[in-house]
């Protein structure tokens, strides 16, 4: 056999192998990257037209920043197996520009070469960059530097400096997605301007703004898109972009549509996010969606022709320090972000995931084959239990301080995360001293000479602590842990550590504390290992660290149950944050951040753990309510509401959608009471409300971001999240409800104190909109008092 022949025969055999394996996959990316040419994609009459031909868009939403670079292309041949067209991505402003000016689009922030990959496996691209995108991230991905303006305002024109730092970060965006337009012969069908922007404003003008800087940043010949709730979508006006509506697993989708199909006749229809599940939040129970209502609703859309993007297809792990938080109340999401998603925390199918499947093969568009569900690329791997011998106290190994006149929050000491220390010495006092904080951001223990003597949590608006005796002058240390930014509603603003002042009150004056020092403990890997480990046990917060062999990685479930708060950080990366009161109780560790041989854990905890050991699981635990101080709200048996007259009260009609009740006239008030006295179905002893405003002297709703549950005669909050604070969450999707399968009947009440006394004119009242009907408030009554409620 000649050399050239021999060549021709192995090539021969490569290129059947190479087939073969194509084959096997059932992916031929090159393939299927040529059925993505230079194209258009415009929301024509009635339906969006791909290359001119009708397309119904199945896109399922990845996060780049929430998956390891390495499964990126696994997760997007999930979402094709699961019968997705079109992958739906935010960008996140905030891990692109951790500092000022540096932009990083390398590496895990290489979001083109996410969108190529999209393409490689030939799906479409839906591109929303912002600025803010909400999605369970740190000040729903707005930088945190922003907020060293003292009077920083977002998403407002009125603030320049936040509008000129918007368009700064999006001409990024635009280098690095523009060129993959379809138009330009990439996948990118559509880009969003900004996020829900309904439930923030009405300002048409701000919403053009940011639509004029996407056009000039690159982005001149896609189709855009916004997105916002069928409550809220005809707030602003938005011309040159198609409008998609937002809701939950089982909504009723003509009920959605409903409004949106009046004001808008032709308009293609899109769910612009279907929430497959929800996230979970430190303290309350996970949260799930049933596939079988879930799957309904989607299998309407299909029938009715209804493009969808499945919010989260999968939503991997909250890394790090990026989780967010909501308010109001105050509620932190855990770094677990799996979602009850389709795709679990791991990239692994679940029943959702093959329900979805079932039904989605029955409507792919002509000549689509549903490929073959991919193999996960990593194994999940246990790990014998590690124990920690090397404690660093936190205490002993403080960083270099810094004085300050005033308490600030730790933006301005330049700390984008993490905790913070104040520290002042306290004289001696032969009277009982009460220590008050304004306000913790966002859990703070509080010392005297090195001793925790109270923890104040702003989960439930804790602001003051009893110092004992002080019979010599002692030191003073507030530790206090940031968690997740507020990523959604007026809240978002949310400096972290104290953001107020700290007063000391002995009784007969209160002064306020002055003269601080203090300690920055950022979350950055590098300052973690600086500690002095000891081969000794500690009492108080500390690092800890050990070292663990393995013969192979995989994906591996840390079990944190028995540590109190922290972080975890394994060879480098950051794991992300534990709390003892669940409900997650592992940290998702991705096989591609172990190695064969020793790899390195530190974990910091700040508050103790019980057992200083942890043993890696091959399941997460996502499920467990840990032990919590206190629980959430403290309320009394029995409301007392004789010889009070009601403000109003009368009959809410069955339909959806928001209700107005008008007083007759205004009545001042600073407590109000809803009273639910039976429900549409007069066999239902059970309450369901959805959100609940209370409309001010201008008519408009009143701010909720102080208000407290004080009394609520019933709530759901071990079976699921339906707490009563769901009323002013903020979030229509999101229900207070009785506890499922009380016995107890009508009526149900609820009580809330406002934080100060306002002139009402009425309430709204929002009914679930689910398919279900359940407690849906039929006859009520409605007080309001000036004075705390009697029990
Ligand atoms: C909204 C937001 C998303 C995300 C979901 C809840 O729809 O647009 O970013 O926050 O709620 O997961």
């Amino acid at each position: 056999m000649n050399n050239i022949f021999k060549r021709k025969i192995s090539y021969l055999f490569f290129t059947i192998l190479l087939s073969a394996s194509n084959i096997l996959y059932c992916q031929t990316p090159k393939l299927n990257e040529k059925t993505i040419r230079s194209g258009d994609f415009v929301a024509g009459e009635n339906e969006f037209l791909l290359n001119h031909k009708p397309f119904i868009i199945r896109a399922g939403e990845l996060h780049y920043t929430r998956i390891p670079r390495a499964y990126w292309d696994h997760r997007i041949r999930m979402c094709k197996a699961m019968g997705m067209n079109t992958i739906c991505i935010y960008l996140f402003w905030n891990i692109h520009e951790q500092t000022q000016g540096v932009f990083d689009f390398t590496g895990q922030n290489d979001v083109a070469e996410f969108v190529r990959l999209i393409k490689k496996n030939g799906m479409y691209c839906i591109v929303r960059p912002g600025p803010y995108v909400c999605a369970e991230w740190d000040m729903g991905g707005l930088p945190w530097w922003l907020l060293k303006k003292k009077d920083l305002q977002v998403r407002k024109l009125a603030d320049n400096y936040f509008m000129d730092q918007t368009k700064i970060y999006l001409k990024e965006v635009g280098k690095q997605l523009a060129p993959l337009q379809i138009q330009n012969g990439g996948n990118i069908i559509m880009v969003q301007v900004e996020n829900e922007y309904g439930t923030w404003g009405s300002d048409s003008k701000y919403m053009e703004t940011i639509r004029n800087d996407i056009r000039e940043v690159g982005f001149d010949k896609v189709q855009l898109l916004r997105c916002d709730w069928s409550s809220n979508f005809f707030r602003y006006r938005l011309d040159g972009a198609v409008n998609a509506l937002n809701f939950g697993a089982g909504s009723n989708i003509d009920d959605q549509f409903r409004k949106f199909k009046e004001i808008n006749p032709t308009s293609p229809l899109m769910c612009g996010e279907y929430w497959t599940g929800w996230f979970d939040q430190w303290g309350r129970p996970h949260e799930t969606r049933d596939i079988n209502s879930f799957i309904g609703s989607l299998k309407d859309m299909m029938d009715r022709k209804i493009s969808f993007s499945l919010y989260m297809a999968h939503g991997g792990t909250t890394f790090g320090q990026w989780a967010g938080a909501n308010a109001p109340a105050y509620a932190p999401t855990t770094s677990s972000y799996d979602y009850n998603a389709p795709i679990d925390e791991g990239g692994n199918p679940t029943d959702k995931f093959y329900a979805i499947r079932n039904l989605l093969k029955n409507y792919l568009q002509e000549g689509e084959i549903l490929p073959e569900i991919p193999q996960n690329p990593e194994e999940t791997i246990t790990i014998p239990t590690i124990n920690f011998t090397q404690t660093a106290d936190l205490f002993e190994n403080l960083p270099t301080e810094k004085q300050s006149e005033y308490i600030q929050p730790m933006e301005f000491f330049d700390q984008g995360w993490g905790s913070i220390i104040y520290r002042k010495q306290l004289e001696a006092c032969t009277n009982k001293q009460t220590l008050i904080i304004k306000s913790v951001h966002d859990w703070a223990t509080v010392f005297i000479n090195g001793k925790a003597i109270g923890k104040l949590d702003r989960r439930r608006a804790e602001s003051s602590v009893e110092i004992p005796l002080l019979i010599t002058n002692a030191r003073l240390d507030i530790l206090v842990e940031g968690m997740g930014r507020v990523n959604y509603g007026e809240a978002i603003i949310d400096r972290k550590g104290i953001t107020d002042k700290v007063l000391l009150n002995d009784g007969k004056t209160e002064v306020e504390l002055k003269n601080w020092t203090i300690y920055n403990l950022p979350v950055d890997y590098k300052f973690q290992t600086k500690a002095d480990f000891k081969p000794t046990p500690a009492t108080g917060p500390a690092w800890y660290k050990a070292s663990f062999s393995l013969a192979r990685t995989g994906y591996t479930y840390l079990n944190m149950s028995s540590w109190g708060k922290g972080m975890v950080w394994v060879n480098g990366y950051n794991l992300g944050r534990f709390w003892k009161i669940g409900p997650t109780q592992t940290l998702c560790v991705p096989g591609c951040y172990l190695k064969k041989g020793i790899n390195e854990i530190i974990v910091f905890d700040i508050d103790k753990p019980a057992t200083a050991s942890i043993t890696g699981l091959n399941h997460p635990i996502l499920d467990v309510i840990g032990k919590d101080d206190n629980q959430l709200q403290k309320t009394a048996k029995s409301l007392n509401l004789n010889g009070l007259n009601a403000a109003v009260s009368g009959t809410l009609p069955a339909d959806s959608g928001w209700k107005t009740v008008n007083l007759d006239e205004m009545v001042a008030g600073r407590y109000f009471c809803f009273e639910a006295l039976n429900a549409q179905d007069a066999n239902d002893n059970s309450t369901s409300v959805a959100e609940f405003e209370i409309i001010g002297e201008d008519g408009k709703a009143i701010s909720s971001i102080n208000w407290k549950v004080v009394f609520v005669d019933s709530e759901e909050t071990e079976k699921a999240a339906n707490g009563a604070d769901k009323l002013f969450d903020i979030q229509e999707s999101i229900i207070w409800q009785t506890k499922i399968g009380d016995k107890g009947n009508h009526p149900h009440q609820v009580v809330i104190d406002m934080g100060k006394e306002v002139n009402v004119k009425g309430f709204r009242i929002l009914p679930r909109s689910d398919k279900s009907t359940k407690g849906i408030v039929k006859d009520y009554r409605f007080f309001i008092e000036k004075k705390p409620f009697k029990f």
